[in-house]
């Protein structure tokens, strides 16, 4: 490649993710899919977490968490979020940014059930992000809930965990190049489907 050229397509944002994403599976050597999640109180104070990408599609970006976590209250108060993939693999960066809304029901169930049974366990065992006395505490629940699902056949879905998608209104892919002479280009959603594009001093 010439130093003039572009190393990052204007193409449909959506298909670049798809097509970075899966280059970062293939040479990522753990949790391609982890991303950062920032939210933020409605005045302004930001938080940080990383969370899994667990479905993308047109629609958004999709993670699964405890909505009665920290990140929960953020998002029930103040929707806007931001993603950060970082592939220290492909030394590329994706930024995404949009409303977040809740999944369907049968969305979150389907995902839930399509865990192994400590992992449901341990999500319905835990009071994420609260205070707790010992760890002892969390695995003595975790058994005690694994011992009634076992003998009910399955574990409930607690309806505070669920799954949330971010619409992208904005997304920005970052790229290494020669002698940190980086390359950006950034999409903005403009209208129901259509998208602008332009490069950025990085
Ligand atoms: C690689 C990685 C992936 C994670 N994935 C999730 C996830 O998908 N959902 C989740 O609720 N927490 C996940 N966590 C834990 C969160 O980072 C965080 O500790 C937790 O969600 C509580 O965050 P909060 O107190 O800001 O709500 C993950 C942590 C790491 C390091």
């Amino acid at each position: 490649m010439r130093d003039t050229d572009n190393a990052i397509s204007h193409e449909d944002p959506l298909a670049l993710f798809a097509r970075w994403f899966a280059e970062a599976r293939a040479s990522e050597p753990n949790d391609a899919n982890a991303m950062a999640l920032a939210t933020a109180t409605p005045d302004g104070a930001p938080s940080v977490r990383m969370v899994l990408l667990k479905g993308h599609d047109d629609r958004g970006f999709v993670f699964y968490t405890n909505a009665h976590s920290r990140k929960g209250s953020e998002i029930r108060t103040n929707p806007q979020a931001a993603l950060l993939f970082h592939w220290k693999s492909l030394r590329r960066q994706i930024r995404i940014e949009g409303p977040l809304a809740e999944v369907s029901a049968a969305e979150a169930d389907a995902y839930f059930h399509s865990r192994n049974f400590v992992s449901q366990v341990g999500s319905a065992a835990s009071d994420q992000s609260r205070a707790l006395d010992s760890r002892a505490t969390y695995l003595a629940r975790v058994e005690q809930i694994a011992e009634v699902c076992q003998a009910a056949g399955e574990v409930p879905r607690p309806p505070h965990w669920t799954g949330f998608r971010l619409a992208p209104a904005r997304i920005e892919f970052w790229i290494d190049r020669a002698n940190r002479l980086h390359e950006r280009r950034q999409f903005n959603r403009s209208g129901l489907s259509g998208w602008t594009s332009t490069l950025l001093y990085p």
